[in-house]
């Protein structure tokens, strides 16, 4: 298993094969009755009303490739080799079957029969407990991946803020352990206490968790048990593929390189050029796969909401083609070359093509006539004499540059 490709039909057949049923990934507009956040972030949101037992499921366990946005971390994608707005999640989810021991099982058997990975590499996290939750330290999680074999000085136990996870605000939560690959100390800050969840380094890379979910977190931060106690994970697909091809970079997956290479054969500049050249190809193709799976589920820009995540990432796409010397219009190219990639797992992106190409196209066209319009306006002003008046600059700044940065 080595592909992105292979990595999430491996996972769907090896779910499949212990009796959990495949559904195709939820739309990434959340359902109308969860206002957790704006666009889809994990594999359990759209199962939510199944962890609280509020609908039943269509089966008791369950695998899933999720397509998921999130939209902090907008500003910093293109800055460095992992930030991304767009990507996927595989999971598996038992309601109500198994729990803490089960999970760990089929984890320990993915993670060494099918990815391979060396043991020597491989670490685990545990939640520490939480004297606000009332909760104490995951002692059976532990005991669980030592009897499995996982030496103790590759477990370590981190607090609420790291392994205690819930979709963001009140909801189906519950205690977490996580999986993480260690790239070698050569990747180290060198610390003694360098160990999982280090912030100074990149050295370990968390690419899988279990959420052991068996509470609901209230308004008034207060923890009730759920009906059944349930199984939740999430695998970042391109975490986990940067393992399999041994790149630290999520960019230097196959998934990317694939864009970065239209880009560099319609610009002439490859990635990896100059600093400005790799920022660039990495937005294009994280904008660029987020786009076009928007514009599949119907999202079009504007200026709140949903549609204002778009419009931001088509305007920061936008510009970095600039930088690279793409000509537009291009958009709707750069949406092929991902529904190409990607049609095989979501339907949709061939379903809606003529809609993804519509709905860049005029965008990419609006945003072209907006950056003219304020090249025009500062050419006016500045042939007055020179100087751009504080005023003007920030009205010029803030009109046509504050979505594209
Ligand atoms: N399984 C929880 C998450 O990471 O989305």
């Amino acid at each position: 298993m080595r592909t992105s490709d292979e990595l999430r039909a491996g996972f769907r057949a090896f779910f499949e094969s212990k009796d959990h049923g495949f559904r195709p990934s939820a739309s990434l507009i959340p359902r109308a009755d969860d206002r957790s956040t704006l666009l889809t972030t994990a594999g359990m949101q759209p199962l939510m009303p199944y962890f609280l037992g509020r609908d039943a499921p269509p089966a008791p366990l369950l695998t899933t490739v999720q397509k998921c946005f999130r939209t902090p971390d907008i500003d910093e994608v293109g800055l460095d080799g992992s930030h991304l707005t767009f990507f996927e999640m595989l999971g598996n989810f038992s309601f109500g079957q198994y729990f803490k021991e089960g999970a760990i099982e089929l984890a320990w058997e993915f993670v060494f029969e099918h990815l391979q990975l060396d043991p020597e590499r491989f670490w685990v996290s545990i939640f520490a407990g939480d004297a606000e939750l009332g909760l104490g330290e995951d002692e059976v999680a532990h005991r669980h991946w030592v009897e499995m074999g996982q030496p103790a000085e590759r477990i370590v136990f981190l607090p609420r803020a790291e392994n205690f996870w819930s979709v963001g605000g009140p909801g189906p939560c519950g205690p977490d352990t996580e999986m993480y690959y260690d790239w070698g100390a050569e990747h180290g800050c060198g610390e003694p206490d360098c160990k999982p969840s280090c912030t100074r380094c990149e050295r370990f890379l968390e690419f899988w968790n279990l959420v052991f979910m068996e509470f609901e977190l209230h308004v008034d931060g207060k923890l009730t048990p759920l009906p059944k106690q349930n199984v939740d994970t999430g695998m970042g697909v391109e975490r986990t593929a940067a393992i399999l091809q041994d790149v630290m970079s999520v960019y230097e997956t196959d998934v990317y390189q694939a864009i970065m290479r239209w880009i560099a054969g319609e610009s002439g500049v490859a990635y990896g050029d100059s600093p400005e050249a790799t920022k660039a190809h990495r937005i294009l193709a994280d904008h660029g796969r987020g786009m076009t799976f928007l514009a599949a589920d119907g999202v079009a820009p504007s200026n709140e909401g949903r549609g204002y995540v778009m419009r931001r990432i088509i305007r920061r796409a936008v510009q970095q083609g600039s930088r690279v010397g793409l000509e537009p219009p291009y958009l709707a190219q750069l949406a092929d070359v991902v529904i190409e990639q990607m049609k095989g797992g979501y339907v949709e992106l061939e379903e809606h093509r003529d809609d993804i190409h519509r709905i860049l196209a005029a965008e990419e066209e609006r945003f072209g006539k907006t950056l003219e319009r304020g090249l025009r306006l500062f050419e006016e002003i500045a042939g007055k004499g020179g100087d751009i008046p504080g005023e003007e600059a920030f009205r010029l700044h803030d009109t046509y540059a504050s979505h594209s940065s």
